[in-house]
């Protein structure tokens, strides 16, 4: 019976303490609510109220459990409206950020994201309606694992940075955007485990013959390349049959030639290879 007591006294002891001592930090509080204004309150962040603990009792936001600092930001899926706010910027423990497939999410992608978020491992602010160039300064996040840009109607040229990437390369979706001019050479230094999606947008230029003119440099590990719908031009060089390729889609370009064989070349579907200028051998027509 006392025992009970006591049990039910520690209990209610514990509930008083946890709501008082607030592990969320008041920085990163501030910055939240900045981020919740600036999309005008929205009901999706309506778990964003000021006397309740974010690391707690806030959807999309976890905190790391020793320094009770923000490390992640998921916001998904749901109806918000507005620019994506420089106050993104102000979160600097954040490994993982995620504003994806919102109703009307406009404006650049906010370089603040580049410049102080240097703990960033996975960024994706993919399925919105972003526009204007991606900022080179991205390629500056040194321990960037992926980046979805996808499905957005970012437009200019593929950063020049993006060659760099402080020396790790992430995997790159940037497909369904209005992207153009030439893939740069500098990606050719892509040395890591990666996969590129670069389908559906204008690019010009020649990954292709870059790569035959600098097959040592050709991304060793690639695993996944999809450049469906834009208007590369030149042929398959034969050091992609030997890459450990999992996915491959180069359908609608201008490409031409004999598809090398050996590797894994044969072992994509044709639509892999569809609508080009004259493509030819397996797993297409032998060539003439
Ligand atoms: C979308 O957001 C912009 C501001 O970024 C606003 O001007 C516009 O009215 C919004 N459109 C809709 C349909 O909510
Ligand atoms: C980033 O991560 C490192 C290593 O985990 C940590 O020491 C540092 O405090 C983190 N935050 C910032 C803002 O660099
Ligand atoms: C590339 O692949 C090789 C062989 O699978 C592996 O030994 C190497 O560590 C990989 N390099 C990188 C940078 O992932
Ligand atoms: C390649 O992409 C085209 C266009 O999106 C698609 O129709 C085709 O099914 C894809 N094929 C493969 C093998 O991914």
């Amino acid at each position: 019976m006392r025992a009970a007591t006591l049990l039910l006294l520690s209990l209610l002891l514990s509930v008083a303490a946890a709501a008082t001592t607030e592990r969320c930090n008041p920085h990163d509080k501030a910055a939240l609510f900045k981020i919740k204004q600036s999309f005008g309150n929205p009901y999706l962040l309506a778990s964003w109220l000021p006397d309740a603990d974010c690391c707690t009792s806030w959807y999309q936001v976890e905190c790391d459990r020793t320094t009770n600092r923000i490390t992640s930001l998921t916001v998904f899926a749901g109806e918000l409206s507005g620019q994506l706010p420089a106050a993104i910027g102000d979160l600097p423990y954040l490994q993982t950020l995620t504003f994806r497939k919102l109703t009307n999410v406009t404006g650049p992608v906010q370089p603040a994201i580049a410049k102080t978020l240097k703990n960033l491992t996975y960024l994706d602010l993919s399925f919105n309606s972003l526009t204007g160039s991606i900022p080179g300064q991205l390629a500056e996040l040194p321990n960037l694992d992926a980046l979805h840009l996808d499905r957005n109607g970012l437009t200019g040229p593929i950063p020049d940075s993006f060659g760099r990437f402080g020396g790790k390369f992430p995997s790159l979706y940037l497909s369904h955007n209005r992207l153009s001019g030439q893939i740069p050479p500098s990606m050719a230094n892509y040395n890591t485990d990666f996969s590129i999606d670069l389908s559906r947008n204008r690019l010009e230029g020649n990954l292709f013959e870059f790569d035959f003119s600098k097959i040592a440099a050709f991304p060793p590990n690639m695993t996944n390349l999809d450049v469906n719908h834009n208007r590369i031009y030149g042929s398959i060089p034969a050091a992609m049959a030997r890459l450990d390729l999992q996915f491959l889609n180069v359908s609608y370009n201008r490409l031409c030639g004999e598809i090398p064989a050996g590797g894994k070349l044969q072992g994509f579907d044709s639509s892999a290879y569809f609508h080009n200028r004259c493509l030819c051998g397996a797993p297409l027509e032998s060539c003439k």
